[in-house]
């Protein structure tokens, strides 16, 4: 089996560092830098060197020890307000992923949980709380892999938009699990990944992730996409989820809605892979979700030569919503739900005792 992508990880104990992949270098080289402070982890996650909506609630966690292993305080009450004031401020790093939010409120959670601890105490149980949801992120991923090959057959072709990878998660992935899981299943499969503007996720990081494990890859511009599925060379699309809302509508990469759209007039069945910490139970519907705008450098600029004159006009959302009407089904870390809509979710998380105000 291939090694497992170390997309993030903590090495040492209270006083280690939280390592990761520099992710905006990829796939020109391949290096890691240490967090070893709050804001060195929130500007890890603002500019993208950190991505992808699981490892931003496992950098979340991770970031929340960093700050609350700085604080002075000396007895709980101060230390909790302490605490506060690190997840206030990393809640600030990015809107969208809910992920962000769902890792900090368990680390919040966890530390108003535990009684009376003494200071080190709390900071130690939010270290291993940290190391809880990076570990489950793995686990979590390889269930999602399990389900989701199910629906891809030998021989067959999928597309996906950006990554959603091992680099976008503890290790491993969401929607590029299944193509892992049906490659270890002895399936020899395709995979057309769309180029993802304006930062190029797919043909950066998805290309290369899928390169290294030896899966045949395509990388096409994204208005190429519609021309592919005409051609008949497109069976299935899995794709990542940055938050689903409780009726299923989905908010991923922008692009993903456009695929949608396509998917639909071609009849192609259209996957959303995500694990259930990405669902957003109490936003009721798509028009709920914050999307996030990027800096106008991105498309003007992006990683390389201006491809657009200094001082143009700029609109850069960073996500879209892609309807549930769109969605054949929501695959997640405890099966497929179909048709998602309100009630199929709740019924979900309800079968599996999953919380619905996660
Ligand atoms: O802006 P990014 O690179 O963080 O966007 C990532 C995505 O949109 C992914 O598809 C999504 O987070 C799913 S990751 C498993």
């Amino acid at each position: 089996m291939v090694e497992a992508t170390r997309t993030i990880h903590w090495v040492g104990g209270l006083d280690g560092v939280c390592r990761l992949i520099e992710q905006t270098l990829l796939p020109g080289e391949l290096v890691e830098i240490d967090c070893t402070t709050k804001e060195q982890m929130w500007d890890a996650i603002k500019r993208l060197a950190v991505r992808g909506a699981p490892a931003i609630g496992v950098a979340a966690a991770f970031g929340t020890v960093l700050g609350a292993r700085d604080s002075q305080a000396g007895d709980r009450a101060g230390f909790l307000d302490d605490l506060q004031q690190t997840l206030d401020y990393l809640a600030t790093s990015r809107p969208t992923a809910v992920n962000l939010f769902w890792g900090l409120d368990r680390m919040r959670r966890v530390a108003h949980a535990t009684g009376d601890l003494s200071v080190p105490d709390l900071k130690q149980c939010l270290l291993d709380e940290a190391l809880t949801i990076w570990n489950e992120d793995r686990q979590i991923c390889r269930s999602l892999g399990r389900h989701g090959h199910a629906l891809l057959g030998e021989g067959e072709t999928a597309l996906t938009h950006c990554n959603a990878g091992g680099l976008a998660t503890a290790d491993y992935g969401t929607a590029l699990a299944v193509f892992f899981a049906a490659q270890e299943a002895g399936k020899t499969i395709h995979v057309f990944a769309d180029e993802t503007r304006p930062l190029n996720q797919g043909s950066r990081l998805t290309a290369w992730e899928l390169q290294q494990r030896g899966i045949d890859v395509t990388v096409i511009c994204d208005n190429m996409a519609g021309q592919v599925m005409r051609e008949g060379r497109i069976d299935k699309i899995f794709v990542g989820a940055d938050r689903i809302a409780a009726n299923g509508d989905t908010a991923n990469k922008i692009g993903t809605y456009s695929v949608s759209v396509l998917a639909r007039h071609h009849g192609v069945p259209f996957y959303v892979v995500a694990p259930t910490s990405t669902f957003d139970m109490a936003t009721a519907d798509g028009s709920g979700i914050p999307i996030e705008q990027r800096d106008p450098a991105e498309i003007n600029r992006g990683y390389s030569e201006p491809n657009a004159p200094a001082g143009v006009g700029v609109y850069n959302p960073a996500f879209d919503v892609t309807p549930h009407e769109h969605i054949t089904g929501i695959v997640t870390e405890f099966g497929v739900i179909e048709a998602p809509d309100t009630a199929k979710i709740l019924d979900h998380f309800r079968k599996h005792g999953v919380l619905a105000d996660n």
